[in-house]
């Protein structure tokens, strides 16, 4: 039997892994096997293509290029992904989707030099050559910058300057323009550098990924990232059908279609629109002065009021119900296992414990889910945001740890805060408050938080990981 004949039934069953994929990942439980389903299709899809008429006639050179690319890509993926910590998530995924977006570029480059250089191409067929490169190019310049800035290779504060939108405007005239004359030169025997327009082009669409990240903060860059990822899917797509190949088409337009839900749902979470993210300053604000890094008092008087961990954790175990409120401090201190330790312990002397999980909470979709689903706190634990709410009422003690904005009352009442009307935790409605964090510098949106005002809260200045083992002790001498 002709292997050939098999290759468009391996690249549905692999379409069909990578829905069953996704599927998975909508829930911490099956999300590990989800990958797995997924990253065997795209084996089985790899495998196939050795098998491809086109491919073959590449010979030998081309089947040592292409193995040697694999091993090269697979074993960086491989070790890249291992090594990485949860915190640097963020810029690994970036790192892959630029990756990609390149990838999808030099695809539709190489291909309409092809086409040019041979049987020629139709208008149509440049259309989506230059979809594919501008897509791809912007993609990933784009997400270089972002890397580049979560990593801290270059600053990850918003980098504003005059006339940005004159400069950002005219690259993408430049670019339209460009690839619109090289669609009219295919069309007609008019005589177009048609090469010198193609670079041009992918200039244009490098220098676009550049001005369209640089004047963003660093911290709305899982926004970006995911709206990448989205541009990344298109390009993919694009290529598919520049290459006649319909597992890309699927695979760019699932990536497409989920990296645009995903950065609709980051967006909606964060009371933000995408726009916003893109244009608005937002995380490029200030940290507040003060002698820990903030105003330690209010101008109407009211004071911070500090605790010890032997006083919290006096609190804590005299507790009938606890709420546990996580944040990016907890994932910075790498506190997961503590804070399992401390509950474990609170549930042995018969305190109710539970999590309050807000979805922006941290830098990355599901950050707290990942976090501590690692220490194995029981998944039923976690509570969504809609859900615990009510709950805090009935909290006798809110144990709030490395969590800023999502606990911020300013995002209910004050108008003119960059948080205003940003769904919270209504942690303030709790009957006492203790807060972990190791300043009073303010979270990811730079502005300073009026629950540790609140005559309620009382502050346990520390690193996360250090202050829950202090609370753990503390617990236990009680
Ligand atoms: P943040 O508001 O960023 O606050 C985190 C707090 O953790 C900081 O105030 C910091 O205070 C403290 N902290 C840092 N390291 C710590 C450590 N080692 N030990 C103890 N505390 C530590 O975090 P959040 O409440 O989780 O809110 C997330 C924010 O990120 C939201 O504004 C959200 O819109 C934004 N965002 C989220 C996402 C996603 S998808 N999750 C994506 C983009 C942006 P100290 O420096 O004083 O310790």
């Amino acid at each position: 039997m002709d292997l050939r004949s098999l290759i468009p039934l391996t690249y549905l069953i692999a379409a069909v892994t990578f829905v069953l994929g996704l599927k998975g990942l909508s829930g911490p439980k099956t999300a590990v096997n989800g990958n797995r389903i997924a990253a065997a299709g795209m084996l089985l899809a790899v495998g196939a293509t050795f098998f491809d008429v086109e491919f073959q006639s590449y010979g030998t050179t081309g089947l040592l290029v292409t193995a040697a690319g694999l091993v090269v890509g697979g074993a960086a993926g491989f070790v890249g992904a291992r090594l990485v910590k949860m915190t640097a998530m963020p810029q690994m995924v970036a790192l892959f989707n630029g990756a990609g977006g390149g990838a999808a570029a030099l695809v539709s480059i190489l291909e309409l030099m092809r086409g040019l250089g041979g049987a020629g191409v139709t208008p149509g067929e440049t259309i989506t050559s230059m979809l594919g490169l501008i897509i791809g190019a912007v993609s990933f310049s784009g997400s270089a910058i972002a890397f580049g800035k979560l990593q801290g290779l270059i600053t990850p504060r918003a980098f504003k300057y005059g006339g940005q939108q004159i400069v950002t405007s005219v690259l993408f005239g430049g670019m339209i323009v460009l690839s619109l004359l090289l669609t009219a030169s295919v069309a007609s025997t008019v005589g177009v550098p048609q090469l010198a327009v193609m670079t041009g082009v992918a200039l244009l669409a490098l220098l676009f990924g550049v001005a369209l990240v640089m004047p963003i903060g660093g911290a709305d860059m899982p926004v970006v990232i995911s709206l990448l990822n989205a541009f990344t899917g298109l390009a993919v797509a694009a290529a598919g059908f520049v290459l006649g190949n319909q597992l890309l088409i699927v695979a760019g337009t699932l990536v497409g279609a989920s990296g645009t839900i995903l950065t609709r749902l980051m967006s909606k979470a964060m009371n933000r629109s995408i726009a916003n993210v893109l244009f608005g300053a937002f995380g490029a604000a200030p940290a507040g002065g003060g002698e820990v890094g903030g105003p330690m008092r209010a101008d109407d008087g009211r004071t911070v009021r500090e605790t010890t961990a032997e006083d919290a954790a006096t609190l804590l175990a005299y507790a009938r119900n606890v709420i546990i409120v996580p944040g990016y401090g907890l994932a910075v201190a790498q506190a997961q296992h503590n804070v399992r330790e401390l509950a474990d312990l609170l549930e042995s002397r018969g305190v109710n414990v539970v999590y309050a999980i807000h979805p922006v909470a941290g830098r990355m979709p599901g950050h707290m889910n990942v976090l501590l689903a690692e220490a194995n706190i029981p998944y039923e634990k976690l509570m969504d945001m809609d859900a615990v709410n009510p709950e805090f009422p009935r909290a006798d003690v809110a144990l709030v740890i490395g969590a800023n904005d999502v606990t911020n009352p300013a995002a209910r009442s004050t108008k003119g805060s960059p948080i205003y009307g940003m769904p919270i935790l209504d942690v303030d409605k709790a009957q006492q408050i203790i807060v972990i964090k190791r300043s009073m510098k303010p979270g990811f949106a730079g502005i300073d938080n009026d629950l540790y005002l609140d005559p309620k809260t009382q502050m346990l200045f520390g690193d996360a990981k250090e202050a829950v083992a202090k609370l753990v002790a503390g617990v236990k001498a009680s």
